[in-house]
């Protein structure tokens, strides 16, 4: 079975395919990505929901290749903004904006905000699309806090200032891709997806 993975984000893809490789699926899966496709539709990722926009993504992706396709839509949730960014996390500073006009945005509005009031959670919601068939939802999620400064290099996104749970003070860009995709609101969803993936190449029964 071929399973196409609906991003454009290198680095989420290169973290869904090291998470594979982790996860050692079975030989009959075949992982393509949107390189592997010519004029691929543009998707305008306007739902209400992280779950829409991940199905969106995977529908649109499934129906143009006739293949199974894998979409991931993550928000950034912080508690002291009543769980903004959220949806909006990609164009949080503006439709133009980079990774570190978001931070910087997130980390003006927790001015003066004391550590314990910094909480936050990254969730990522995956859909997979069986052309014909069904729709499959799964999700993940990683709490932590905002940090008080960027630090570290790794990673992309909020990965500079957000500081995983359980992993001392370091933000997940001062961890090695093998250490945040150990314990990542990515990481979960995808193992998650494992069953649903076993099911569609027909090798194991997904009741729902
Ligand atoms: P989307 O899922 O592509 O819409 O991403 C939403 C926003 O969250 C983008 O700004 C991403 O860079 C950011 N983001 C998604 N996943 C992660 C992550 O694992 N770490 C840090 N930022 C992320």
């Amino acid at each position: 079975m071929k399973l196409v993975i609906a991003t454009n984000n290198r680095n989420k893809l290169r973290e869904i395919k090291e998470i594979f490789s982790d996860m050692a699926l079975p030989g009959e899966i075949e992982v393509l990505s949107l390189a592997d496709f010519r004029d691929v539709p543009e998707i305008v990722e306007d739902g209400a929901t992280l779950e829409e926009n991940a199905v969106k993504k995977a529908r649109v992706i499934s129906e143009f290749t006739g293949l199974a396709a894998f979409a991931d839509d993550t928000g950034l949730e912080v508690d002291k903004l009543n769980g903004e960014p959220g949806v909006y996390s990609a164009r949080f500073a503006g439709e133009q904006c980079s990774y570190e006009d978001n931070n910087n945005k997130l980390l003006s509005l927790l001015e003066g905000v004391p550590e314990k009031d910094r909480g936050a959670r990254f969730r990522c919601v995956i859909a997979v699309v069986v052309p014909g068939g069904k729709t499959y939802t799964v999700e993940g999620e990683m709490k932590g806090a905002i940090a008080i400064s960027p630090k570290g290099a790794n990673g992309f996104g909020y990965d500079p200032i957000f500081v995983p749970e359980g992993q001392g003070r370091r933000t997940f860009s001062e961890m090695s891709s093998e250490e945040k995709n150990n314990i990542s609101h990515r990481s979960a969803a995808v193992r998650k997806s494992k069953e649903v993936l076993l099911e569609i190449s027909g090798k194991s029964s997904y009741n729902k």
